[in-house]
């Protein structure tokens, strides 16, 4: 792919004499007079380098600056500036210009620093790449989609600030649980303990002594003084599963908890330090506050400060045969030396909805490997909703497009408006069914009008 180019600047000749160098080196080179067209330009040809003027018809260019770099993180700046204006050089640095250069510009000096700047990015580019292998290759998340990468890069960062509260939402089975372990096992918190309770499957009374411990005499049975999780966890994580139905009573407590890190344990009139990090996770979707009629807004807003949000597997196109294969390295099928998923398969895995998410992929694989006889998983292997979903579909199918006779290319599109429907509009899985590439299908959605 070439590599793309903005340059903003409000002088004509500059504008002109640049896109003809940048062209002339392969760039695809867009070029914009102002800081609101520049903008405009940066969402919608996502450049690679700006070559950004500082005095604008509009603005500063180190505002622009700002704007973009907010935006685009990963595009480089430099920023052209007069000799009168080198503070505004010092101050573009500041701010994330990969280098500035002074007017009338010299072209070699351009010539190299967009050089400099478009290698930068590329080792940038690469490490972030290793670094995420290397994160998944520690966590035991699998994944390469963009939706898991941007997980990675939030689970990194919650790592390194061990004290911030979390709440990671997402349907059942999408990996809640386990990037709360992993957010534990990368953070300074690793060595101390990550205690999890589930605060759907316990009444409120055995929850609150559970998590907060109790006196001795507290009630008729307790015999004896109970450390709860809080204290036991000290130093390290306490993670409370299906948050959204925490009783109304516990609400509060768990609020000081977050707040001031004190407690009572039940029956208690000592308050109790301790050094926790609290991660919540819940399948509600909370920010609808038709869901959280029964939750405190003030615990809410608290648990929000960082929100993780798990993505469903079938909106993570390239997770689902990678996550499969994952799969089949474990358990049964390595005992069973069973070793691939046949094309037919891949594409019955490819078109499921996934509503049980990744533990269902995981059980559906195992279910597989114990089925198949021989090295290879095929479709006879899965479950039957696997099956009788497509078949389903296509039958349905089937009786909308009658098969009367038509030219070829009316078959054609109407055989990818089929597939199209039947990967709910997922471009790459329809592609990946018909056998074409994705370019390929796009230029034939445009052909027939299906886009
Ligand atoms: N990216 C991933 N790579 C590998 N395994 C994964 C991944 N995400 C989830 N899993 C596996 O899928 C299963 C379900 O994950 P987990 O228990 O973390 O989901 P959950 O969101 O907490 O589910 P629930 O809402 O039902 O509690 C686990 O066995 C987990 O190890
Ligand atoms: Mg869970």
């Amino acid at each position: 792919m070439p590599h793309s180019v903005l340059i903003i600047d409000d002088e004509e000749t500059i504008r002109k004499s640049l896109s003809y160098l940048f062209a002339g080196k392969g760039f695809s080179v867009s070029a914009g007079a102002t800081i609101s067209d520049g903008l405009k330009l940066a969402w919608t040809t996502r450049p690679d380098l700006v070559v950004l003027d500082n005095r604008l018809p509009d603005g500063n260019g180190l505002q622009a600056l700002e704007m973009i770099k907010t935006e685009h993180p990963d595009t480089m700046v430099i920023m052209l500036t007069g000799y009168a204006n080198l503070s505004d050089a010092v101050q573009a640095i500041r701010k994330g210009a990969y280098d500035y250069l002074t007017k009338p510009v010299d072209i070699d000096a351009l010539e190299i620093a967009v050089e400099r700047a478009l290698e930068t990015q590329r080792l940038k580019k690469e490490n972030l790449v290793l670094k995420m292998r290397q994160v998944c290759a520690d966590t035991g998340i699998v994944g390469s989609s963009r939706e898991i990468h941007k997980i990675l890069l939030i689970i990194e960062m919650l790592a390194e600030n061990p004290d911030t509260t979390v709440i990671i939402t997402g349907e059942s089975g999408t990996g809640k649980e386990l990037a709360a372990r992993t957010i534990h096992g990368l953070s300074a918190r690793k060595d101390k303990p990550f205690l999890d309770i589930n605060c759907a499957s316990l009444s409120e009374h055995l929850l609150e002594s559970e998590l907060f411990g109790r006196e001795k005499g507290a009630y008729t049975d307790a015999k004896e003084t109970k450390r709860g999780l809080l204290e036991v966890a000290d130093g390290g994580t306490v993670f409370l599963d299906e948050i959204a139905e925490l009783s109304m009573n516990l609400q509060p407590k768990l609020l000081r908890v977050i707040e001031t890190k004190t407690f009572r344990r039940v029956g208690g009139t000592r308050d109790i330090k301790v050094d926790i990090r609290i991660m919540a996770a819940t399948n509600k979707d909370l920010s609808n506050p038709e869901n959280r009629k029964n939750f405190r807004e003030d615990l809410y807003y608290r648990l929000c400060v960082m929100p993780v949000h798990m993505p469903p597997l079938r909106t993570r196109e390239n997770d689902v045969l990678e996550l499969a294969k994952h799969f089949l390295s474990q358990g049964t099928a390595i005992k069973k030396n069973i070793i691939e998923i046949s094309k037919d398969c891949e594409s019955y895995l490819l078109a499921y909805r996934w509503p049980g998410n990744i533990r269902e992929l995981r059980n559906v694989i195992e279910r597989a490997a114990i089925l198949s006889p021989g090295p290879t998983i095929n479709p006879e292997h899965l479950p039957r909703e696997l099956l009788e979903k497509k078949e389903q579909q296509w039958q349905n199918e089937q009786q909308n497009y009658p098969s009367a006779p038509c030219s070829l290319d009316e078959a054609e599109k109407n055989h990818i408006r089929k597939t199209m429907d039947f990967s709910y509009g997922n471009q790459s899985l329809a592609a990946r069914l018909l056998g074409i590439s994705r370019s390929t299908l796009i230029s034939k959605l445009k052909k027939y009008a299906l886009l």
